[in-house]
């Protein structure tokens, strides 16, 4: 009986294609701990949609979630990849092609493009099968593989940071560090196209000037570097620059004594928003700033937000394709590693992540693009 049941299964199971993965079993610096697994794909069920990679990014929470100190990680199991040993494929955001779809799935057809809902979707891999609900259908016109793929988090972020702690109105100003991240890019066009006017703090670089251009010319209002907003005479120009219009809202991607400075240009009454720590160092305000400007502190966590308001994100994402299709809004400055499509070898898809993760913070988002 047993042994009938098991052929039973081994008939039905039929598998569609193989993919590789780009895995880790451990936690630990990710270019160490990361490697490609084979596996192979069935057909989809019934209400599961089979896709391919178009292009995946390495974002900092994808980083943290191979050392392991970001508090939302997906499990390391055998089952998903009949792993010999329990792995998590890397990961969170990306867009891939419709290949098939299940019986009972409706609204995605093969050839349209999705990308993640949620988190921990696992998209540093070939190929997949996943449940239709947990992805996004997006129409691919007008959009590029880059942009698609880089949609789901950081414009996200931004748009519900700005839409969601002060109500802002045109005129209005906000301030942020981390401004040439893909949040802060992402803020600074936003802004401009809402009419908000923004300062923009950046990290100390040689090529200050150079940079300055570019995010003026996607929108910024004023730049500066983390030195001059240290510099505490700096906010006399501040407040010359915004000729008395208080400055209400403060993003703060980076912690340290950057978000203290943030904080410090902030109206009696402000908000500051913090969304990351990339300096690792802890957020720490004066006591002045509660008691006598009475100033509150935010945290922001899209995964946590999408949870709390399901529709939101979808919302979001949309009205930013719209704005990457009529030429408004564009993607933050990446570095491809190309893949080419068609066969794709282990030594190709492991070698792109490897030189990905190798450079993931310098000169731009990377990302593995295929064909
Ligand atoms: N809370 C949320 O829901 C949410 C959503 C999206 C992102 N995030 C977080 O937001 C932060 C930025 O993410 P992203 O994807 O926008 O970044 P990104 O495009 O990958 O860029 C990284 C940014 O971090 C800056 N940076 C790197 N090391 C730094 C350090 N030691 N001190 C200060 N700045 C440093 C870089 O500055 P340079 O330009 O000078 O190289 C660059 O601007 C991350 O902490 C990420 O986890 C949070």
């Amino acid at each position: 009986m047993i042994r009938s049941i098991h052929r039973t299964l081994f008939i039905s199971k039929r598998y569609a294609s193989s993919g590789r993965a780009i895995v880790y079993s451990s936690y630990g610096n990710p270019i160490e701990t990361v490697k490609l697994i084979r596996y192979e794909v069935p057909e989809p069920a019934n209400d599961q949609v089979q896709v391919k990679l178009l292009a995946a990014p390495i974002n900092p929470a994808d980083i943290n979630q191979i050392e392991g100190v970001y508090p939302s990680r997906p499990e390391m199991t055998t089952d998903e990849l009949g792993s010999s040993e329990p792995v998590a494929v890397g990961g969170n955001e990306g867009v891939f092609q419709v290949v098939k779809v299940g019986k009972d799935v409706t609204g995605i057809k093969p050839g349209d493009w999705t990308i993640p809902l949620g988190s921990n979707l696992g998209t540093w891999r070939t190929v997949g099968n996943f449940a239709a609900d947990a992805l996004i259908a997006i129409d691919p016109f007008g959009l590029s593989k880059v942009q698609a793929a880089t949609v789901s988090v950081n414009p996200t972020t931004a748009f519900m940071m700005l839409s969601q702690f002060v109500k802002l109105q045109a005129g209005d100003w906000f301030i942020q560090n981390a401004g040439n991240s893909g949040v802060g890019r992402a803020a600074i066009q936003l802004g401009r196209l809402w009419g908000l006017n923004s300062i923009s703090v950046v990290r100390d670089r040689p090529d200050i000037e150079e940079l300055t251009k570019e995010l003026a010319d996607l929108g910024a209002t004023h730049v500066m570097t983390e030195s001059q907003l240290s510099n505490r005479s700096q906010a006399a120009a501040i407040k010359q620059w915004t000729a008395g219009v208080p400055v209400r809202l403060g993003f703060n991607g980076v912690g340290g004594p950057s978000s203290t400075n943030i904080a410090r240009q902030l109206a009696n009454g402000g908000h500051l928003v913090t969304y990351g720590g990339m300096s690792k160092q802890p957020v720490t305000f004066p006591t002045s700033l509660f008691i006598f400007k009475n100033i509150t502190a935010h945290g922001f966590w899209l995964s946590r937000h999408i949870e709390q308001h399901a529709g939101e994100k979808e919302a979001a994402v949309q009205a930013i394709l719209k704005l990457y299709r009529s030429g408004q809004f564009t993607a933050t400055r990446v570095i491809e590693h190309i893949i080419e499509d068609g066969q794709i070898t282990d030594e190709q898809f492991e070698g792109a992540f490897k030189r990905a993760l190798k450079g993931y913070f310098e000169g731009g988002k990377h990302l593995i693009v295929v064909g």
